[in-house]
């Protein structure tokens, strides 16, 4: 059976996006993500590439926590999510599970085929499984991804991307070339320039590479995969970002342009990509972001996690 519809592909769909699209696809029928499933998975999946995220109650608070799932049985991790308020990341599903691992090749073979674009050579899938209430901060992504929608309603807003009224450009350098967490600054007014897209099982989303965007949950428990790729343009593109970065921060330059293409840009992305060949060459590694664990989830609390520590007794006694 083909995972995606063909005719519902828009011509400017790109492994490049440039511009925000939608598709429908097939990966929501039949029982592959139902809740039997989705517990097999939990029970059967590496618990170190399982990651639990909750979030504050709106978008002005800000952070998020992570947390532990502990020995947790699968059945218990699903209904702590579908009764609590919490964001989990499996991640590397394209490699740790070989079932999911073939959805995500055909469905980027069939995306190629309709777009008649090559297969990018990297790409990762993460599952995303959330409660109805919960929310992403508003962020940037380094590398193009496309959202598969599966379960329950999601609102998705994008905001222009490269335009510095919603997202300064020195933090867009650092979010891509890893000196930053993905987070930016949020006003509500920003709302009034950006895209709103309600996503229902069957639909897919891909926007503009860099666009500020966010995350809303409206109804249900909610699963969609997000799949991330590379291709030459967004590499190019990262390069011209890291050639920005040197010539901002190093050499006291203000870039004018986040453009890949043309001569200025070819200059940046030769300089950004020598700066990237030193840093490797030195190992000056950019710093990895992580939230400390803060709570590990339980199915009896409301919220659906307990704000006890990981490794108190309270823990081990949720392990038993
Ligand atoms: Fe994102």
């Amino acid at each position: 059976m083909r995972l995606l519809a063909p005719a519902t592909v828009d011509p400017s769909l790109s492994f490049t996006p440039h511009c925000l699209t939608t598709f429908q696809h097939h990966l929501h029928e039949g029982e592959r993500f139902a809740d039997a499933n989705l517990i097999d998975l939990f029970d059967s999946y590496p618990r170190d590439s399982i990651e639990v995220m909750t979030m504050g109650a709106k978008l002005s608070d800000g952070e998020w926590r992570r947390g532990a799932l502990g020995r947790l049985r699968g059945r218990d991790v699903l209904e702590a999510i579908t009764r609590g308020h919490l964001w989990v990341n499996i991640k590397h599903v394209h490699e740790n599970d070989a079932r999911l691992g073939e959805l995500v090749d055909e469905s980027y073979s069939e995306i190629a085929e309709a777009i008649g674009e090559p297969v990018p050579r990297w790409k990762a899938a993460t599952l995303l499984v959330s409660s109805p209430s919960a929310f992403v901060y508003y962020h940037a992504d380094a590398v193009p991804n496309f959202l598969w929608h599966i379960r329950g309603l999601k609102r998705v807003w994008v905001y222009p991307a490269h335009d510095e009224r919603y997202c300064p450009a020195p933090l867009v350098e650092d979010i891509c070339t890893g000196h930053a967490p993905e987070g930016l600054p949020y006003e509500p007014v920003f709302d009034d320039g950006a895209s709103r897209l309600d996503l229902e099982p069957g639909m897919a989303a891909s926007w503009p590479l860099h666009a500020p965007h966010r995350v809303d949950n409206l109804e249900g428990l909610n699963v969609s995969l997000s799949t991330e790729h590379v291709t030459p343009g967004s590499r190019r593109s990262l390069h011209v970002m890291r050639g920005n970065r040197v010539l901002r921060r190093k050499l006291g330059v203000v870039p004018k342009s986040m453009r890949p293409d043309g001569v200025r840009a070819s200059f940046k992305a030769g300089l950004g990509t020598f700066e990237h060949a030193m840093t490797k060459l030195f190992r000056k590694r950019a710093t990895a972001f992580e939230w400390p664990m803060t709570f590990r989830v339980d199915p009896n609390e409301p919220r659906g996690f307990s704000d006890s520590m990981p490794g108190s007794g309270d823990d081990e006694k949720a392990r038993e």
